[in-house]
């Protein structure tokens, strides 16, 4: 460093924590030595705000919040504001892309433990940014004025009329108007360009110092700082900067490079990342055939369909959604890592990856008396994760687990007999073999077989 630069940095130094931050965050924030794969799209995650809050403030120059100019003010963007097709084509694949990287990320907190004791916070900061970005995507879908944009915000926004006594009161505060108008959409404008985003760059440092404060997990789930050194670094740790600076900077070129390939070649990903609906302008007369939400959303609108009754559905998906911040609560196990765990833990979270999957799936595709029986079934499966999980939390006597088998297949047998609707009973029995399947893998296996057996946590990383 010339003398002149280290004269500025100490000057800085002597008036804002500069150089400390650089290496409480960076340079001497130990990280453990075996990072792999899953631990790029914390920083993919970072990149992607960054690409969608630039991308975004340059739309903004240009969109006009106004249900008479919305739609053509993106028109305007995509033909005649010079690179206005790249801006928002980064900007949409943007969001698809978000989504997908966070979806990466939490599976990696599963698959690794690494919302439990003592990152619970750094998880429950993780879930508010989940919500936040929901809000956020949700918003942002409204403002081009498309006919899905219109029709989709309809649906999701009269979700609240459900909700007995006060529900219509709440969605009409929410639209501003009794039906999604210009007042919507302006407010929608509102709390999508600044209101939301600025939660979600709080929150992202929230989640940031609450990581840097406890340390990352690794691989092995093992805790690093149980193994210090005599300098009291931590024996199987490196520097975050150059190691992981420069890894995190390799994941980056790659992302960006699969990023282009999307957005100059296929932006619209045949109509999962932008519905052909939404290329036509809004209109109260023309319904599209079938309204979808984004694909980021519908495994939580399967969960929604799923339950016949509207206001049911709606507590359903919510707690879909709310039993994810509990999670550090429900999975008691003190195994961290999959490495470490069970092959039935590693069954029942493949199957919680293929239900979350074919969730989503179900939430693209028109209700047909199969689909919905079927919806009905991986929402089951969606929650008995969930259970399952906390039964695996400890050690179990044989009692527990037949009793726990007969009460949650005898909860769902007695739902099929009394309250489901369908009136193709067959389809009710020949799909009631999924949720029994299920627990009989999860449940019975554990006393019958030896595939509920843990290994031993090294003290130290294994790689
Ligand atoms: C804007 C969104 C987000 C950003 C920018 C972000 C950023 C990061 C970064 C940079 C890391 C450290 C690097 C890494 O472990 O990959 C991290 C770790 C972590 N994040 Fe996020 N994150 C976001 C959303 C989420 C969400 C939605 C969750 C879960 C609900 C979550 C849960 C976690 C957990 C548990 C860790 C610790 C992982 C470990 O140490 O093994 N994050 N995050």
């Amino acid at each position: 460093m010339s003398g002149i630069a280290r004269g500025l940095l100490g000057w800085i130094d002597a008036r804002f924590p500069l150089s400390k931050m650089w290496r409480e965050h960076l340079s001497e924030y130990y990280a453990p030595k075996n990072f792999n794969f899953w631990y790029f799209f914390g920083s993919l995650a970072l990149l992607v705000l960054v690409i969608q809050i630039l991308s975004g403030i340059f739309l903004t120059m240009h969109y006009k919040p106004d249900a008479e100019l919305a739609f053509a003010s993106v028109e305007h963007i995509m033909r005649d504001v010079n690179w206005g097709w790249l801006i928002r084509y980064m900007h949409s694949t943007g969001a698809s892309f978000f989504f997908i990287v966070i979806y990466l990320h939490m599976f990696r907190a599963l698959m690794y433990g690494s919302f439990k004791n003592p990152r619970e916070l750094l998880w429950v900061f993780g879930m508010l940014i989940y919500v936040a970005l929901m809000a956020e995507a949700f918003m942002g879908y409204l403002l081009p004025w498309g006919n899905m944009s219109y029709w989709g915000a309809q649906v999701i926004i009269n979700l609240f009329n459900t909700i007995p006594y006060i529900g219509e009161a709440i969605s009409e505060w929410i639209r501003g108007d009794f039906v999604i108008s210009d007042a919507t959409l302006n407010r929608f404008f509102s709390l999508h360009v600044i209101a939301v985003p600025l939660a979600l760059l709080a929150l992202v440092v929230g989640h940031i110092l609450a990581l840097h404060e406890v340390g990352s997990n690794n691989p092995d789930g093992v805790e690093i700082k149980k193994n210090k050194g005599a300098d009291g670094i931590p024996v199987d740790s490196v520097p975050f900067h150059p190691y992981y600076t420069v890894k995190d900077i390799f994941g980056a070129v790659v992302f960006l490079g699969i990023f282009s390939v999307v957005v100059f070649f296929i932006p619209d990903m045949y109509g999962y990342f932008l519905e052909h609906a939404n290329f036509d302008p809004a209109s109260a007369l023309n319904t599209p055939d079938h309204i979808a939400p984004i694909w980021y959303f519908t495994p939580f609108y399967t969960v929604l369909r799923a339950i016949p009754d509207p206001f049911g559905g709606f507590v359903g998906m919510s707690l879909a959604i709310i039993v994810l911040f509990f999670l550090p609560w429900i999975d008691r196990n003190p195994i961290k890592s999959i490495r470490y765990r069970s092959f039935l833990f590693k069954i029942n979270l493949l199957i919680f990856a293929v239900t979350f999957f074919v969730l989503g799936y179900l939430g693209l595709n028109a209700v047909t008396p199969l689909y919905s029986q079927l919806a009905l079934r991986f929402t089951e499966l969606y929650f008995l994760f969930f259970i399952v999980l906390w039964t695996y939390s400890r050690s179990r006597g044989v009692v527990f687990w037949i009793s726990s088998f007969v009460i949650l297949l005898g909860i769902i047998t007695l739902y099929d007999v009394f309250i489901n609707t369908s009136e193709r009973t067959e389809l009710i029995w020949q799909t009631w073999s999924i949720p029994a399947a299920y627990l009989v893998i999860t449940l019975l296996l554990p006393f019958l077989t030896r595939l509920g057996s843990e290994k031993e946590v090294p003290e130290r990383l294994t790689s």
